[in-house]
């Protein structure tokens, strides 16, 4: 019956901790999956997640959520995107259900496109998160591609950005991400923002954003929002995917939101119906939990201010060793500029690297990352910060 499966290619993210988990030399390192480690290398639980848990521990029911999650959470969340003030929150314009993290609030959006746009196209940057492209497929939607990376300058091609903007047919969805772009760490400046949205304006496209790491770009969640911000000012109507994945280190938990800004409060509430509608054939309702710790933290003044400098120290951490790993790579007396680890921001540093070269970092020296040449940040520690410099060097030389 099923002889004529073949094996599923290995996911280009999630097979390189496959790979790194199966190496047995005390050398390794995995730079691939973006997860954030502490700088002994380790799995962080930020203590305000720890403090939630400790007033959840034995008060929380396991009841089934609504279909549509919670709905503190989605308050909270809600507010962390569209600001703490924000009218359209108030006039409930927004149509928001919990979803299984940025993914899975992807590809309910993806679905919802489907069902209800059936025409319509996806466009995507190049190069973006690989899962992109699956979410869309799986979800039938046809994908377009739209310039984003320069990659002689490692920065932004912003020329080549506005001309296929203008050049995709009136009323396009494009995905964009909110911050701290994922794999190439390169995002607009506010200025080229707001050219951006002007331009989705004139055009009448939607814009939807893919916030997977809001807080991990500047440290703070507010400024991250602020191309967002920017496009909510220009009175477009946006979506929004987001994630505490990586801001709360809530990875396993899969807790993130799906908010689609209406045009009133009555398409909010059947575009949210409909959401619902999607969800409850795939998994029912979302998981429970993980939804708990967001909203206990996001709703007390004092583990809110605990996280907002929890989530400054992990994207603080990062850029120290942007600065350790650049000048690592100058004192081995690497001929090649390596300016763009610490121009680029977030999580990633898509460092140019070939496949092959990435072949022999693996290879040669058991250090495992993407093919793409994209450096998880997060994963490099005062500890191995010199032996992956030289390791670098060695194989651009
Ligand atoms: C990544 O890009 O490494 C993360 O978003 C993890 C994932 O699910 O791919």
């Amino acid at each position: 019956l099923f002889g004529h499966v073949e094996p599923a290619p290995k996911d280009p993210i999630l097979g390189v901790t496959e790979a790194y988990l199966a190496d047995p030399s005390p050398d390794k390192v995995n730079v691939g999956v973006g997860a954030y480690r502490d700088d002994n290398g380790k799995p962080l639980v930020l203590d305000c997640v720890r403090e939630a848990e400790r007033r959840i521990a034995g008060n929380l029911n396991m009841e089934y959520l609504p279909m549509g999650g919670s709905v503190k959470m989605i308050e909270e969340s809600l507010k962390l995107a569209y600001g703490e003030d924000s009218e359209l929150i108030k006039d409930k314009r927004i149509a928001a259900v919990q979803a299984l993290s940025g993914t899975g609030a992807c590809r309910l959006f993806a679905d919802f496109q489907k069902r209800f746009l059936p025409d319509s196209q996806i466009y995507i940057p190049t190069p973006t998160w690989s899962n992109h492209h699956n979410i869309w497929r799986d979800a039938q939607v046809p994908q377009k591609a739209y310039t984003y990376y320069h990659p002689e300058s490692r920065g932004l091609d912003f020329a080549g950005l506005m001309n296929d903007i203008k050049n995709a047919p009136d009323g396009s969805f494009f995905m964009l991400h909110a911050c701290a772009h994922n794999p190439t760490g390169v995002d607009p400046t506010e200025e080229q923002w707001r050219e951006i949205s002007h331009q989705f304006k004139v055009k009448k496209h939607f814009p939807f954003f893919d916030m997977a790491y809001q807080g991990f770009a500047s440290g703070d969640p507010e400024r991250d929002a602020k191309a967002i911000r920017i496009f909510l000012e220009d009175g477009h109507q946006i979506g929004c995917a987001q994630s505490y994945a990586k801001n709360m280190g809530l990875y396993g938990q899969r807790v993130g939101c799906l908010s689609i800004l209406c045009e009133d409060e009555m398409q909010a509430v059947a575009v949210k119906s409909q959401l619902q509608q999607i969800a409850r054939p795939m998994y029912s309702n979302p998981p429970v939990h993980g939804a708990l710790v967001v909203s206990i933290i996001l709703n007390d003044p004092e583990l809110k201010s605990l996280w907002l400098k929890e989530v400054k120290g992990m994207a603080d951490r990062i850029i120290g060793m942007r600065t350790a790993l650049k000048e690592n790579l100058e004192k081995l007396g690497s001929s090649l500029s390596w300016e763009h680890i610490t121009n680029q921001i977030g999580m990633f540093c898509y460092s140019g690297m070939t496949p092959e070269q990435v072949d022999r970092l693996t290879n040669e020296f058991h250090i495992y990352m993407t093919r793409n040449g994209r450096i998880s940040m997060a994963g490099v520690t005062t500890r191995n910060v010199g032996y992956l410099a030289n390791a670098i060097h060695e194989v651009t030389k």
